[in-house]
């Protein structure tokens, strides 16, 4: 039912306004992330406000009361035409993409605590949203992608689960990459397992297709392999982000 207090028109032509330039948070836990991580959230709608706040009081009562005040209800078929597939929660958001200038000041900054994650020219969208959510969970520095992706498309934030606020994401060419020790995962390197992996190393991957580029590997420091028998060819990118963060947090390195 539509709040009568609220009206769907506000909303609605907030929505239009903004749509082109900002993040589509889609779905109820897209929304939890991107508040918990102090995204600016200027729009929210759903389909049943009352079972949006049930969740929240379920899964996220840390956010409940900022939900409560930004989430407005609207027409089922208002929903359906602001979203490009419709989530089972019925929520969709729109949030402000982080300043750049920021994200690179802290890709770059001096003495970081936690690796950043390189994905060397990556074509999956899916692989990407799953890194970033691997990263945030590790509380990585930030994830730079390389090559032709965005790492904001809006199919790479919904596999992110909204965590696109929790690390800097940021597309980059190899030579903007930031400084720090270049460590890059490939079966022909020296086994992972004898090896500590510095809180400031940068941690690049190779694309799904052709692995590390050249680029890439004229700037890497160290090629470090993960441990696989010999019949397999590699491991899929977001599961081989998995074991090298999960290494960096086992062997001192530990999410916040
Ligand atoms: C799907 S693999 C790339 C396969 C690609 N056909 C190739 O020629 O390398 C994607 C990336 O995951 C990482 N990776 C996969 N298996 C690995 C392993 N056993 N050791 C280290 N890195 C691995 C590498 O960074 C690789 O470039």
């Amino acid at each position: 039912m539509t709040d009568p207090a609220r009206g769907t028109a506000a909303p609605l032509s907030t929505w239009h306004r903004l749509a082109d330039a900002s993040v589509l948070l889609d779905g109820f836990h897209a929304l939890k992330h991107a508040v918990r991580f102090h995204a600016h959230v200027p729009v929210a709608v759903t389909t049943d406000r009352r079972a949006a706040l049930a969740l929240a009081d379920e899964l996220a009562p840390d956010v409940r009361v900022t939900l409560e005040t930004l989430l407005t209800e609207i027409p089922e078929d208002a929903y359906r035409s602001l979203v490009p597939r419709p989530h089972p929660t019925g929520v969709a958001a729109l949030a402000e993409r982080p300043s750049r200038e920021a994200n690179l000041e802290t890709l770059a900054r001096p003495g970081r605590s936690a690796p950043v994650i390189v994905l060397d020219n990556p074509r999956n969208l899916g692989n990407t949203g799953a890194v970033i959510r691997l990263a945030a969970g590790f509380g990585a520095t930030g994830v730079v992608t390389t090559g032709t992706l965005d790492p904001w498309h809006p199919t790479v934030v919904r596999g992110g689960a909204g965590l696109h606020f929790a690390t800097a994401v940021e597309r980059l060419t190899v030579a903007e990459l930031p400084p720090g020790p270049l460590f890059a995962l490939d079966p022909e390197g020296e086994d992972i397992r004898g090896l500590k992996l510095p809180d400031d190393a940068v941690l690049a991957f190779g694309s799904e297709r052709t692995g590390l580029s050249a680029e890439l590997r004229a700037r890497t420091d160290h090629l470090v392999a993960l441990p696989m028998r010999p019949q397999v060819s590699s491991y899929n990118l977001a599961t081989s982000v998995a074991m090298t963060l999960y290494h960096w947090s086992a062997t001192g390195g530990a999410p916040a």
